[in-house]
């Protein structure tokens, strides 16, 4: 495909957008994977935040931290979401995987009408990983997942999905699922190398129908969210 006509926008990551020629295509599902504290609610706060400064509408779909814990966050990196939210430019919504029933009814009838209602831009899930707690078995849970992209790429909303990554490979989701449905896979990665500090790095493994660089870029966690630099290079 042509890459003039395929529609940018950004994720709210300088260095990321750099990484992506100009940002995440409008209407792609894309997961960020990785382990805790790489970083991935954070990176999705700040996509939600980029959205409501371009005057897109926003749905956050929580299934960690509740809505005020959210809200806490995203004041702690200079985020303040509440004025949005009374301005119903943004909804944060938290669904609980111990109560399967309300979340499975509220994912499959609730929610498709009400990104259709509000005309969402932009949904964020964070995160899938703890959606498939819902069910234990595979073939639900793929189907779930499945629906899931379908119903948000039918709205055309931009989404980020975020996944927690299997312990022994830290580019493959838990579920082993998402990264095959999604258009796009951002992989977090958290190393510590010998005699050296830690060091987070990003790279896009994966993101169809664009041209993208490959490279495994350091990034940091500041005060104002993240911070990728594109000019360094990992260890
Ligand atoms: N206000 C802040 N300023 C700087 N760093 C922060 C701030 N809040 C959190 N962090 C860093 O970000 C990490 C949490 O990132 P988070 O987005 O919650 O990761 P994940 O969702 O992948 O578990 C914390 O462990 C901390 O290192
Ligand atoms: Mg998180």
């Amino acid at each position: 495909m042509d890459e003039e006509i395929v529609e940018k926008i950004s994720t709210g990551i300088e260095g990321l957008d750099e990484m992506l020629n100009g940002g995440v295509p409008k209407g792609h599902v894309f997961t960020v994977l990785g382990t805790f504290g790489t970083g991935k609610t954070t990176l999705a706060l700040q996509y939600i935040w980029e959205g409501v400064k371009s005057g897109d509408k926003c749905i956050f779909i929580s299934l960690e931290e509740e809505k005020d814990e959210i809200i806490r966050t995203g004041r702690s990196y200079g985020w303040d979401f509440e004025p949005y939210i009374n301005e119903g430019k943004i909804v944060i919504e938290k669904l609980s995987p111990a109560d399967a029933d309300a979340t499975i009814n509220k994912l499959k009838s609730d929610l498709p009408e009400f990104i259709k209602d509000f005309g969402a831009d932009r949904i964020v899930i964070d995160s899938v990983s703890l959606l498939n707690m819902l069910s234990d078995k595979p073939r639900e849970k793929r189907e779930r997942l499945f629906e899931l992209s379908q119903m948000v790429k039918q709205e055309k909303a931009t989404t980020l999905l975020t996944a927690e990554v299997k312990d022994d490979n830290p580019t493959s989701s838990r579920d082993g699922l998402v990264e095959y449905t999604a258009d796009g896979v951002i992989v977090l990665r958290y190393d510590q190398s010998h005699n050296k500090e830690v060091q987070m790095s990003i790279q896009v493994i994966k993101m169809r129908r664009i041209e993208h660089s490959r490279k495994i870029k350091p990034y940091e966690i500041t005060n104002r969210g993240l911070n990728v630099q594109t000019a360094g290079e990992v260890f």
